[in-house]
């Protein structure tokens, strides 16, 4: 089968795209490509100053474009809820959701509620964010929600435990890999919760593969150096590795719980095609069990 490239993304003209962690990274190459299709893109930055210089870049190379920022802070639910207001006052109706934001090892912190950083900003503020946007995306015919997982979600069962997930004993090597098993379980659990709403929107997620982006920033001196060398003889650019993602947001075949990843040597990259995802990842019980735990954080 032909390889999906930018030029394969169909016409966007009036659909409304947000995009959170659009200012960096694979979040702000989907947003170019986005924007170069005629979408109104909704580029959700951390604050107005980095979504202003990653405006300007895109709009450098496609003057035509149609942003808007949408400033807030993932790691802070009332900045979450400001920020879904916003919007809810400004648009009446969204196409796409991608819960791109994310972060990998940073040093042990927790969000504005207490939450340890990677549960609370990789899965938890997208929980939030989505919810609180639901009433104007459930009635969009063909709208959809795609969250990022990752390879790191492929985890053990014995790693999830909910007792401790949100709190600092979570906090270690895995807790990356276990946000991003979250955001599986997430995605599939919206989707049964979509079609109980008889909801338009479907759900269904992606991965990138491997590429160097400011997420490994974080990363010890030895990992870094292994990543750079394997980026220079192997890793895709985060431009080619955001296509997972922006083929399972434009792809008209797109089914709900599809999983879009890089078809490639252990899907590092390649051409996106549509992978199972891990199972662990489809066990409905754990999902619940996530959904009912986030409602009360
Ligand atoms: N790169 C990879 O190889 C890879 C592999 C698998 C999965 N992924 C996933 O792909 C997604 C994008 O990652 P990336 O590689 O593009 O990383 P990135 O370059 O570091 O971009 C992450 C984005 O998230 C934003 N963000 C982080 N914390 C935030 C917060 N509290 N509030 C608002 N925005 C916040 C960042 O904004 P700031 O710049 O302001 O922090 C940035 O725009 C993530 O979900 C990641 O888990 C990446």
């Amino acid at each position: 089968m032909k390889d999906f490239t930018l030029s394969d993304i169909p016409d966007l003209t009036d659909k409304n795209i947000l995009i959170t962690g659009a200012t960096k990274g694979l979040g702000y190459f989907t947003a170019k490509a986005l924007a170069k299709k005629n979408a109104n893109i909704l580029l959700h930055s951390r604050n107005v100053e980095s979504g202003e210089i990653s405006k300007k870049q895109i709009l450098k190379d496609y003057p035509e474009s149609k942003i808007e920022i949408i400033p807030f802070n993932l790691a802070s639910k009332k900045s979450i809820k400001e920020g879904a207001d916003y919007i809810k006052s400004k648009y009446s109706n969204i196409h796409i959701i991608i819960n791109n934001a994310g972060v990998m090892h940073p040093p042990y912190h927790e969000t504005e509620d207490g939450y340890e950083i990677h549960f609370g900003v990789n899965y938890l503020s997208h929980f939030i964010l989505n919810n609180l946007l639901l009433d104007i995306i459930k009635d969009v015919k063909g709208s959809k929600i795609v969250t990022v997982g990752s390879i790191a979600a492929d985890i053990g069962e014995e790693q999830f435990n909910l007792d401790k997930i949100y709190k600092k004993e979570s906090y270690h090597k895995g807790s990356y890999g276990i946000s991003k098993f979250c955001n599986l379980l997430f995605s599939y659990e919206l989707e049964r919760h979509l079609r109980k709403i008889n909801a338009q929107t479907i759900s269904l997620a992606s991965h990138p593969g491997v590429s160097i982006t400011n997420i490994i920033r974080h990363s010890s001196k030895i990992r870094l150096l292994l990543i750079k060398i394997l980026d220079k003889i192997f890793l895709p650019s985060p431009e080619k590795a955001s296509l997972t993602t922006i083929k399972a947001a434009t792809d008209k075949d797109a089914k709900a719980n599809f999983y879009y990843a890089p078809s490639g040597f252990l899907q590092i990259k390649g051409s996106p095609k549509i992978v199972p995802s891990p199972p662990l990842a489809r066990r409905e019980d754990l999902a619940k069990s996530l959904w009912d735990l986030s409602k009360t954080l």
